[in-house]
């Protein structure tokens, strides 16, 4: 398969958090998850599963003849390879470990660690040198969507991506060309079991995809915020909804297997 077919398949992204706590139960989950897998390669979109730091090598190892590929929760703002930045992971030391995929911008790294678009400009720039694909987080707060900004709150959001249009455009290699996919999770959606409208979702996506086509830039387009088993079935069927961020529902095999199925529909 060439990249472009690989990019035109949709896709389905676990977000495990700071979960499980022991390796026993990542070992458990990620195994449960290959052997349901295992005997199905036609179809199916792309299988991302992104586990802490502390459970990459394990669940890597694990992932080994799996189809499904593996995604680091966050990387280093400077941009450095090595040296003294003490708690953190090089771009080039997630290279170095096979982890080609990166989460950046995700509303609980901007909550609870204060990541503003200076930080995240710098950790997109880092990721995308070291040709990690980008799984870029946007979207808006309970208050903003009562008062109607979502689309101001994602444009300014999604503005961080012009410093990267020349890079994301003019590389004549398609191999080395810097990858990006676009997450829309509204945070009031995260882990509450509320989500938009499918209308809401379908506007949105519509939107950033008009956003994303000014910029000249080509991404997939994923939901994320309260997927789940019951849910993605509709969800795959909006348009311009090209895959799912998922994570209370991705720590249970039988459920993110479910949410896999029903993006293989999606894939015809
Ligand atoms: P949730 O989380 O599926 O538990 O709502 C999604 C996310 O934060 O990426």
């Amino acid at each position: 398969m060439n990249i472009n077919q690989q990019w035109q398949r949709p896709w389905v992204v676990a977000n495990w958090k700071m979960n499980p706590v022991t390796t026993t139960e990542t070992i458990h989950l990620i195994t449960e998850l290959n052997e349901k897998l295992l005997n199905q390669t036609e179809s199916l979109p792309n299988v991302v599963v992104a586990p802490s730091f502390i459970h990459l090598t394990t669940v890597k190892d694990l992932l080994n003849a799996s189809i499904m590929d593996i995604c680091a929760q966050n990387v280093c703002a400077q941009n450095a390879q090595k040296g003294a930045f003490t708690g953190e992971i090089s771009a080039s030391q997630l290279q170095n470990l096979g982890v080609s995929n990166v989460i950046i911008g995700h509303s609980e790294r901007r909550q609870y660690f204060l990541e503003n678009n200076d930080v995240l400009i710098e950790k997109i720039r880092h990721a995308f040198d070291n040709n990690l694909t980008v799984i870029f987080c946007i979207g808006e707060t309970k208050a903003q969507y009562e008062t109607q900004q979502t689309q101001a709150v994602l444009e300014s959001q999604l503005q961080i991506l012009e410093n990267f249009k020349q890079s994301l455009q003019n590389s004549l290699d398609e191999a080395v060309k810097p990858k990006l996919l676009i997450a829309y999770e509204p945070v009031w959606a995260i882990g509450t079991g509320l989500t938009p409208t499918f209308d809401e979702i379908a506007n949105v996506h519509h939107f950033i995809s008009e956003m994303l086509g000014t910029m000249q830039i080509y991404a997939p387009i994923l939901y994320g915020g309260s997927v789940n088993a019951e849910n993605a079935k509709d969800l795959a069927t909006i348009d311009l909804v090209d895959g799912v961020l998922v994570g209370g529902a991705s720590l249970q095999a039988t459920s993110f297997y479910q949410i896999i199925q029903d993006f293989c529909v999606k894939n015809g």
